[in-house]
């Protein structure tokens, strides 16, 4: 068991700075969750770790072990990392069983047979894979194929697991389930863990802390609910979740209430934890679930503020309503279980619900 610190880490290829300086400390037993774009340097960043590419910068330690340091020129093969490494496409041996598949990388190791034959059953039954032991990859699922090439990992008892978007391939059924059981395998393991994913669910649910990169560097590191109710800036509101994003006008502050004005002239107040300059422009942002249907007669008060919409479309999504909505020539989304009668939809937007962003954006970075 080891805690990993990644300092100042840079890779550059060409004139693209793929990771530019980005540092995250990994404590022993954490989950962390690289989460971001196409192409912000996540698998960059693992293959840092493991030792599959060499950076440009920085250092990598684990458990006080040094993986990488450029000053001092220290770059450990990866071969004397012992990282667990399991990729998307998770390349099983197609001519060996499940069992030989696991024993290969003890086989590699010279461990001795009774030992081998051993620790094979211990992992197989932790991925609940045990009757399968005889079979051939390709008599197995996809799911089934990627408990395998975990078990893989982890019969050489890694010191850290990097698993760079394994459940990808799965169908969305097969990856709830296998987010599921990785969810109560982590749990019973508690093995320092970097995670890659493109999915905000799996890394809202089965994260510690995640670090939301973009073009190479860290946009926001916190924890589920940081990330999600607290967002940094208007594209990691963007990229986690569905946000509405509005232009507005600073009209007047009281105390720690910012009253905003939108492109329509309308009125909304929203609770500021940084106030904002008076007369400034901002966004505010909001998500689909923090607003309601305001009820007939509701009026704007202490708790929050009454606006009228335009109802563009509605689409039914099975339990529940998305509504297209126009307001203030701005597009936005609700959830709701009934759907508007009309064209005009009055929305109750709650005080504390909605987040400022300084100067105008609409979340694409
Ligand atoms: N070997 C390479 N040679 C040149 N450029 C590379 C190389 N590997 C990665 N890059 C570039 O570095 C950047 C980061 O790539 P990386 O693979 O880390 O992205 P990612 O976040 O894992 O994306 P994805 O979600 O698509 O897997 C990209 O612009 C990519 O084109
Ligand atoms: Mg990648």
């Amino acid at each position: 068991m080891a805690d990993l610190k990644i300092e100042g880490l840079v890779r550059r290829f060409g004139t693209v700075r793929a990771v530019d300086d980005v540092s995250i400390h990994v404590a022993d037993g954490e989950f962390v969750t690289l989460l971001g774009p196409s192409g912000c340097g996540k698998s960059t960043t693992l293959a840092a770790v493991a030792g599959l590419d060499r950076p440009d910068g920085g250092r990598i330690t684990v458990g006080g072990k040094t993986y990488f340091d450029s000053a001092r020129g220290i770059y450990l093969p990866p071969e004397s990392r012992g990282c667990g490494l399991v990729f998307q496409s998770y390349a099983l041996w197609p001519h060996m069983t499940v069992a030989d598949n696991v024993a290969f990388p003890l086989t590699l190791r010279k461990v001795k047979t009774a030992d081998r034959k051993r620790r094979i059953a211990e992992v197989l039954a932790l991925v609940e894979m045990e009757p399968y032991a005889d079979r051939y990859p390709h008599m197995l699922s996809g799911g089934q194929q990627q408990r395998v090439a975990l078990a893989r990992t982890l019969v050489y008892q890694p010191s850290i697991l990097l698993l760079d978007e394994p459940l990808s391939n799965l169908d969305a059924k097969l990856r709830d389930r296998a987010r599921a059981w990785l969810a109560e395998l982590r749990t019973r393991l508690g093995l320092t863990t970097i995670y890659v994913t493109h999915d905000q669910i799996e890394a809202l649910s089965l994260s510690d802390r995640i670090v939301v990169m973009s073009a190479g560097r860290i946009a926001q590191l916190g924890s589920p609910q940081d990330i999600y109710e607290r967002p940094a800036d208007p594209f990691v509101a963007d990229f986690i979740g569905t946000t509405n994003f509005l232009p507005a006008k600073v009209a007047a502050l009281t105390g720690g209430v910012a009253t905003l004005e939108l492109a329509d002239g309308q009125r909304v107040e929203v609770t500021a934890d940084r106030p904002p300059v008076a007369g400034s422009r901002v966004t505010l942002a909001f998500r689909p679930e923090q607003m309601r249907a305001a009820t007939a007669g509701e009026a704007s008060g202490a708790e929050g503020s009454v606006i009228a919409t335009r109802v563009l479309s509605r689409s039914y999504i099975g339990g529940r309503w998305q509504v297209a909505l126009d307001l203030a020539d701005a597009p936005i989304r609700l959830e709701t279980e009934v759907p508007p009668t009309g064209d005009e939809l009055h929305l109750w937007l709650p005080r504390a619900g909605c987040i400022l962003f300084a100067g105008a954006s609409n979340g694409a970075a």
